[in-house]
């Protein structure tokens, strides 16, 4: 790591303190709960060893507070373009400011996650460390960027951090040692999923429509599991078996042949790895980094020599393209392992209410498919379901509770939904789950789709919760069946005065779907909505949707 120096010695003020007096710190930055998820892990973990732990998301921690922060962990995920998730912006902003305070007496240390195939990997943790240590902090465990395979990076952290505050115990001077106390971990996982039964899968979009979107329902009985509105299913994907026999021909391999598929030398024939372990799909600058110390080949030695040739190569390429590219020397599939990463789960919010339906989980999936670099491509998992799985096969799958998508249950507040395309998922969810408590009240519903005839998701659903009152409000927009495009922030804004006065009077706004260009207009639309019915300036009504935000009133699972 360029910025990360070797773990510093303790100051010598804090080896002598009385470490019970010492509290940790953690602060995460968490978009989807995955960071959130490492922080409260890390947090088990330090009051195991009798610390004093305060965690919390960035932007619920008071920030003057820092600088009696002692022992100081940021767990954060990186966004979009190198931007801080939701939930860290304001944090971030405030200590790479005028008015961050000297933060000598603090120690620190950064765990990272991101995603390799972003030009931005890791950049907020980057951000954070960099900081932390230009403020004065000294920083007690270099700091870690992990890939969306992070398991194995984070838990080697954690070791590293756990034994530099076990010495620092040690030094102090009433240290207790006790057993640890074990988490309290559901039986099956993110590494350890459950292999689910598929019980339908059905075509939703009609006839005629540019889409194909699906819905699925999987079996959960016997797992365990269950999940509430707002969740994710995550799904293990395997890749699809032509370009696996594709690979496996290029490079002449035996496909029984075994080979090691991580550190701890589990097994697994050539075929197996790069159907169900390895990620095959998609190249990342390190990948072919990894590949050149292996391929011989001195064009992509080169290559790699210009890094926006890198860039515009690895977009939308996989590995066969880089073999059929790039011939390699001759090597054994053994190799494999230090070359490609992990297949991650892919996340799909969850379309059913677990109450209504115990022991199924019903996901709304569009087919993702294309055509570049001269071949026709599928998404991997959303291929998968479309063409390879029917109903009683089988999909490895872990819920994902989303910290940051949860509704109200009450009939007290309004509820704002605003979700075109599969975005409409996570609400079909949320209304089953209020007709099963037999809860009225204000909910409306915002659908987009391209057209009323083959892409009107659920549409039976909805007339029906709208009958039975479960939902009070349905706007749609089709945006192609007339001339001018209408979109659902549109329709919005022919409801500004309702919509405000339902804000006004505590109502919650959610957003699932698109994120670059929905999402973003959406956000306008609420933006400008409020300051012309609450006749506030741009400042002011940008300082509500804030509040909005801060009270959990304005949630977004955008993607
Ligand atoms: P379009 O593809 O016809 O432009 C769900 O995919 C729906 O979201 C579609 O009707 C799609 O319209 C629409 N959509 C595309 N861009 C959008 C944007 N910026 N804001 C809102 N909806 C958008």
């Amino acid at each position: 790591q360029a910025n990360a120096s070797q773990a510093a010695p303790a100051p010598e003020q804090t080896a002598t303190q009385p470490v019970a007096t010492r509290t940790a710190t953690i602060l995460y930055g968490s978009e989807t709960g995955n960071s959130q998820e490492l922080a409260e892990k890390l947090s088990g973990q330090l009051k195991s060893i009798q610390r004093d732990v305060t965690i919390s998301c960035m932007d619920d921690y008071k920030p003057k507070k820092l600088k009696e922060a002692e022992d100081l962990f940021i767990v954060t995920a990186t966004h979009g373009e190198g931007d801080p998730p939701d939930n860290a912006i304001q944090f971030h902003e405030f200590l790479h400011g005028r008015k961050a305070p000297k933060l000598d007496n603090v120690n620190f240390a950064v765990l990272s996650l991101g995603d390799e195939s972003y030009e931005h990997f890791c950049q907020t943790g980057k951000d954070f460390d960099k900081r932390l240590e230009e403020l004065g902090a000294t920083r007690i465990h270099p700091r870690v960027d992990c890939d969306v395979d992070y398991e194995e990076l984070a838990e080697e952290w954690f070791a590293g951090v756990l034994d530099y505050m076990k010495q620092e115990n040690e030094s102090g001077a009433n240290a207790t040692v006790t057993e640890p106390t074990p988490a309290e971990q559901p039986i099956y996982s993110k590494s350890n999923p459950y292999t689910a039964e598929v019980l339908d899968n059905i075509k939703l979009s009609g006839q005629g429509s540019n889409k194909e979107t699906r819905h699925i329902e999987i079996a959960l009985d016997g797992s365990n599991l269950s999940y509430e509105p707002g969740d994710c299913l995550a799904i293990y994907p395997k890749n699809d078996p032509t370009l696996v026999q594709q690979i496996i021909n290029e490079f002449k391999w035996n496909p029984e042949q075994t080979i090691p598929i991580n550190k701890q030398g589990e097994i697994r024939s050539v075929q197996e790895a790069l159907t169900s372990i390895f990620e095959i799909t998609r190249l990342t600058k390190g990948l072919l980094e990894k590949a050149a110390a292996h391929f011989e080949n001195e064009k992509l030695t080169k290559l790699l020599a210009e890094p926006e040739q890198v860039k515009s190569y690895i977009d939308g390429r996989d590995l066969f393209d880089l073999i059929i590219d790039y011939p390699p020397a001759p090597f054994e599939p053994s190799l494999l392992m230090q070359i490609l990463r992990k297949i991650p789960a892919r996340q799909y919010s969850i379309s059913s209410s677990y109450k209504a339906n115990e022991d199924e989980v019903h996901l709304t999936i569009a087919t993702v498919r294309y055509n570049t670099h001269g071949r026709d491509r599928n998404g991997v998992c959303s291929g998968e379901i479309a063409d390879r799985i029917k109903p009683g096969d089988q999909l490895n799958v872990y819920v994902h509770k989303n910290p940051n998508f949860k509704f109200p249950f009450d009939e007290e507040t309004p509820v704002i939904m605003v979700g075109p395309g599969t975005g409409v998922a996570p609400f079909r969810g949320y209304i089953e789950e209020r007709e099963e408590l037999e809860l009225k009240g204000k909910t409306w519903l915002f659908f987009g789709d391209q057209h009323f005839r083959s892409d009107f998701l659920y549409q039976v659903d909805w007339q029906n919760w709208l009958n039975k009152g479960f939902l009070s409000k349905m706007d749609v927009a089709f945006s192609r069946d007339t001339e001018e495009k209408v979109y659902v922030q549109h329709r919005m804004k022919e409801n500004a005065q309702q919509l405000y006065e339902w804000l006004e009077a505590g109502a919650y706004f959610f957003v699932c779907g698109d994120e670059k260009r929905m999402a973003k207009d959406v956000h306008e639309a609420l933006l400008a909505i409020v300051s012309e019915q609450g006749k506030l300036s741009q400042e002011q009504a940008t300082e509500y949707i804030n509040k909005l935000k801060q009270e959990k009133r304005y949630q977004r699972d955008v993607y």
